[in-house]
């Protein structure tokens, strides 16, 4: 039987090299041995302050980016434009618990000293549950970050089977073996994150070269000149070894350097002739916005089509005419 794959982007800010190392190539591998269904998730881009013009840019580009990293072989399309999404998260919101979402690391870091926390914010792993056993998929390529979401999606479709029947296929998180938490450049304890993370620590998949050049050789090392994989004691040395390595293709333990300039600076090319391509291919796509929107439009019609019965089939089991 062919495996069932699915994930999502969220839209919050601009794609980063942490998405496209620990999500978007192990996705794009993905393609070649199962049924992959990718989206863009504007909705959870809802769950924290946002502009809503500067959201539906973003959705695009972020779409466009997703095509152009190689997800080309892959079902893709707007979470929002296909509304079983939030039809089967209330069905979800109805089978978690409030004080499972409480305990999210994600909701507690987020929410920590705001004032206006949208509620939407301590929902959503509901909506990104119902994202996942919308198709159900047997496999979820997420970085690290998403572990736990994962987790309580598996809770929720065992608990909802038990409680109504068999309806939902669970699902497993699978981490690439490296690059599954790519850290901020400036604090390498932290994440590279596109919202969280600081602009001088986050490289962007449509960074200039020359950004990307003077981000890695300004990346935060520490005061020892020894070149060694070893992440708790050297996060940001370990950190630019993760990057060269994926993506110049070398095992991290091949990698033998004099100094952190050299490091640095090797680095610096292999991100940069990584996302070339990615930043030629999206430089034509954007070419043709009308046909990006229909590929789109295209893919949420196939994606209602897939999973009209599971919703079906989830109303009737949980009691709905
Ligand atoms: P997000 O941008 O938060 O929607 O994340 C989309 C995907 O990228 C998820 O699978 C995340 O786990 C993954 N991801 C985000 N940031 C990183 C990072 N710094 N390192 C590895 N994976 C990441
Ligand atoms: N919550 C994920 C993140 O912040 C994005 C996401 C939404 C997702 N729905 C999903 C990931 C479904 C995997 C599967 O990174």
């Amino acid at each position: 039987m062919t495996k069932r794959v699915f994930s999502a982007f969220k839209p919050t800010g601009h794609l980063t090299l942490g998405n496209l190392l620990g999500a978007i190539l192990p996705a794009v591998r993905l393609q070649d041995e199962a049924d992959c269904v990718y989206a863009v998730a504007d909705l959870h881009a809802l769950t924290i302050k946002h502009d809503p013009e500067r959201l539906r840019a973003r959705t695009r580009e972020a779409a466009t980016l997703l095509l152009a990293s190689g997800l080309d072989r892959s079902l893709v399309y707007i979470q929002s434009q296909v509304p079983a999404h939030t039809e089967l998260a209330y069905l979800l919101e109805s089978t978690a618990y409030f004080g499972e979402m409480r305990r999210m690391i994600q909701f507690k870091e987020k929410s920590a000293n705001q004032e206006e926390v949208r509620l939407s914010l301590l929902t959503y792993p509901a909506l990104m549950a119902a994202d996942i056993l919308l198709h159900r998929v047997d496999l979820v390529p997420v970085g690290e970050d998403q572990r736990q979401h994962v987790e309580l999606t598996r809770d929720l479709a065992l608990r909802f089977n038990r409680l109504y029947g068999e309806t939902f296929t669970v699902p497993e998180a699978a981490h690439p073996p490296i690059a599954a938490r790519v850290m901020d450049l400036t604090a390498p304890t932290s994440k590279m994150g596109k919202s969280d993370g600081s602009a001088a620590g986050t490289i962007y998949l449509l960074d200039p070269a020359a950004d990307i050049r003077r981000k890695v050789m300004r990346a935060v090392t520490d005061s020892e000149d020894e070149v060694r994989y070893d992440p708790q004691e050297k996060p940001g040395v370990s950190n630019l070894l993760t990057l060269l390595a994926v993506c110049s293709g070398q095992p991290v333990e091949s990698l033998a350097y004099e100094g952190y300039g050299a490091l640095k600076r090797d680095t610096a090319e292999a991100v940069v002739e990584t996302l070339r391509p990615i930043q030629e291919r999206h430089t034509e796509l954007s070419a043709d916005p009308a046909e990006l929107s229909r590929l789109l439009a295209d893919g949420a019609a196939q994606a209602v089509e897939r999973t009209a019965g599971l919703v079906a089939a989830a109303r009737v089991a949980i009691g709905l005419p």
